[in-house]
């Protein structure tokens, strides 16, 4: 695996490999990696794209200081993952790199109610932090196909919007790979590594709610699980930011089971320091 800092060095060397006629894939990240980064780059490399990976702690989407200097860092792990996972390049900026005009500039992207709604009303700014750093590294990397993990549900709703908004929805393929989770059921997360013992235990918590939120689709109603779930977490410790139920497509939030469409139940909690999110889709 090939490592570059600089954006020039990059470009030169994917240019040579676009005159090869490779397809590029790319997968963005914060670092800290695990099995579901993993599996991403497993899903480019059976696709014979041309892998290109990059870890970047972006400070524009955090809005929790404590959360961006607590975000782990792991570059040599990193690395290792990265090449025995068939990564063909990885790209490591810096703040500098990436923000040379610094980082207020080219953060007008407008991802209306997807901004008002579960992550974007509990993080104001996270999406346009993330609309921000997406935006930049898809034009510097260019790449044929972007792999993105459905943990991250709204932030691929974002990310299709963004390939939208740049014009380049036909050049670039948004591939969205499933959730990969621990045996016990908890998604697999960066975050989780600062977890405590007794909370990573609890933490499964979570996942078991969707379950049930899931097994109860033949309900009609949504509330009340909604509210066993949101009174299980609390009795658990947890701080619920949400439990919702909504459209799998435009994220409509419902108090009402439909059958007939595709959704999604979605849960944030904080556990101590740590914030955790996770989804689950119902009826395919
Ligand atoms: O999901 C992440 O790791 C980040 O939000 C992303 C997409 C790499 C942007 O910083």
């Amino acid at each position: 695996m090939v490592i570059f800092k600089k954006i020039h060095d990059l470009q030169d060397f994917l240019s040579a490999k676009r005159k090869e006629n490779m397809t590029i894939g790319f997968v963005p990240t914060m670092g800290a990696l695990h099995d579901g980064h993993r599996s991403l780059v497993k899903k480019a490399v059976d696709s014979k794209d041309f892998v290109v990976c990059s870890i970047f702690v972006n400070p524009t989407q955090f809005k929790d200081k404590t959360d961006f200097e607590k975000y782990p860092v792991t570059p040599d792990a990193d690395i290792l993952l990265l090449t025995q996972a068939g990564c063909h390049v990885l790209f490591l900026p810096d703040v500098q790199e990436m923000y040379p005009d610094g980082t207020g500039k080219g953060n007008d992207f407008d991802f209306g109610y997807l901004d008002t709604v579960l992550e974007g009303a509990h993080r104001p700014g996270h999406f346009k932090g993330v609309g921000q750093v997406v935006a930049r590294l898809l034009n510097i990397v260019q790449p044929d196909r972007l792999y993105m993990g459905q943990k991250d549900y709204q932030q691929c709703m974002v990310v299709r919007s963004l390939l939208g908004q740049m014009n380049i929805s036909d050049k670039t393929e948004l591939i969205i790979c499933p959730t990969l989770r621990e045996p016990d059921g908890l998604a697999m997360s960066s975050r989780n590594t600062r977890l405590t013992e007794p909370q990573r235990a609890l933490a499964i918590v979570i996942y078991q709610c969707l379950v049930s939120i899931q097994g109860k689709v033949n309900d009609g109603n949504f509330d009340i699980v909604q509210k066993e779930c949101l009174d299980i977490l609390k009795d658990k410790g947890f701080e619920p930011e949400y439990v919702a139920l909504a459209d799998a497509r435009d994220l409509a939030l419902t108090d009402n089971y439909n059958t007939t469409r595709p959704m999604v139940a979605l849960i944030a909690a904080k556990l101590g320091q740590v914030r955790l999110i996770d989804n689950l889709l119902i009826n395919g």
